[in-house]
């Protein structure tokens, strides 16, 4: 069917993230335990499959796929999938955009390819330039491989958005030399805030930075310019004038903004998650298996009631996570 998805506040899902593993060769401090257990092979959608829901959701009108993890690239075969992918639906007209978000290790051997397949522009999380700090965040992380990584992508001609999560006490007096360096090199930065999602060592509320302030303390310095540029994510830009460069903040915390959301996330199993910060879902691969494409089509408009308004997400002493599933199962 040509329905589009529409949930019961009236928002379209456009947009379809697919994380294609769990796996992560890092173990960022905010995002996992050092001790995260990885689900077995057996339970992770094949290529097949996955091409299969993408199909479905952009009959539905889904215009635009990014790939995440855990980190994308660590998958075997991946570009396989990314070439499948751009065939169906890059190549015909059928969808706008397919991208991804990295954490950059893999990227240097990839890139080339990347651009080969349609990639215009690819999101590198990066949190620090300082290799120790890098390397602390990151816990297996070398910054060198993932500056190689980002040197390479722009080279293929990749648009590059940095992603840094706001760290307060860890890399918050990184923030401005950051943007000076990635406006310097043509990239732009979005800093997004630290989300209460699974459990990690650190107590989130040592470590949580309003970007409120982060964006008062930059206007003392720069020229800052809303700009009405959209990206389809949740990202709000500035324009700095100083650099002439811009600077994106995803604040779930201080500036919710869930009213315009578009989006859904496909976990590595074929769980479709409605809200980053709600445990709404439907199985799409029991749908599939059961009931094949019909079966997937009817779970695609089970979905959309499910839909839920928005995240509660608040950091609080010592409280639980908002959600006990980890970032990596839904990929941000
Ligand atoms: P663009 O296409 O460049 O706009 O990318 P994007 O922001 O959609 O994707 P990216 O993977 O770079 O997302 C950056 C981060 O934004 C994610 O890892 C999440 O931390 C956060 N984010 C994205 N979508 C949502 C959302 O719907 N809700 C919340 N709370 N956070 C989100
Ligand atoms: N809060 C906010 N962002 C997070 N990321 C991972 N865990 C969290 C969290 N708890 C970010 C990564 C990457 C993106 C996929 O999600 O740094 O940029
Ligand atoms: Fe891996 Fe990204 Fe999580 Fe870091 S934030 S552990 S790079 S999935």
């Amino acid at each position: 069917s040509q329905r589009p998805l529409v949930d019961s506040f009236g928002r379209h899902v456009t947009y379809l993230r697919v994380s294609v593993t769990d796996r992560c060769d890092f173990r960022c401090t905010y995002c996992m335990s050092e001790d995260m257990v990885f689900l077995p092979k057996s339970e992770v959608l094949s290529f097949e499959e996955i091409r299969e829901v993408i199909g479905a959701f952009v009959r539905r009108g889904v215009r635009k796929v990014r790939l995440t993890g855990g980190e994308p690239l660590v998958r075997r075969d991946i570009i396989k999938l990314i070439e499948a992918i751009s065939a169906d639906h890059l190549a015909t007209g059928q969808i706008d955009e397919l991208t991804l978000t990295t954490n950059g290790s893999q990227l240097a051997k990839h890139a080339v390819r990347l651009v080969e397949l349609g990639m215009k522009r690819i999101n590198v999380s990066l949190d620090t330039l300082d290799a120790d700090k890098f390397a602390a965040i990151t816990r297996r992380g070398r910054l060198d491989q993932v500056l190689d990584g980002i040197r390479a992508a722009r080279e293929a001609g990749l648009a590059v958005k940095l992603n840094m999560v706001a760290i307060k006490g860890v890399n918050e007096n990184e923030i401005v030399p950051m943007m000076e360096w990635a406006h310097s090199n043509g990239m732009e930065l979005t800093l997004i805030e630290e989300m209460p999602l699974g459990e990690v060592s650190a107590d989130r509320s040592d470590t949580h930075l309003s970007l409120r302030t982060v964006r008062d303390r930059l206007a003392e310095r720069y020229t800052l310019t809303p700009i009405a540029k959209r990206t389809g994510g949740p990202a709000r830009y500035m324009q700095i004038a100083e650099t002439s460069g811009t600077i994106g903040f995803i604040t779930p915390l201080s500036h919710n903004f869930c009213e315009s959301c578009n989006r859904v996330r496909l976990t590595c199993t074929g769980q479709l998650y409605m809200c980053l910060g709600q445990d709404d879902k439907v199985d799409l691969r029991a749908a599939m298996r059961d009931s094949g494409p019909a079966g997937l089509d009817a779970a695609l408009d089970r979905a959309m009631i499910l839909k839920p308004k928005g995240h509660d997400f608040v950091i609080e002493r010592r409280s639980a996570p908002a959600v006990e599933r980890h970032m990596s199962v839904t990929g941000g």
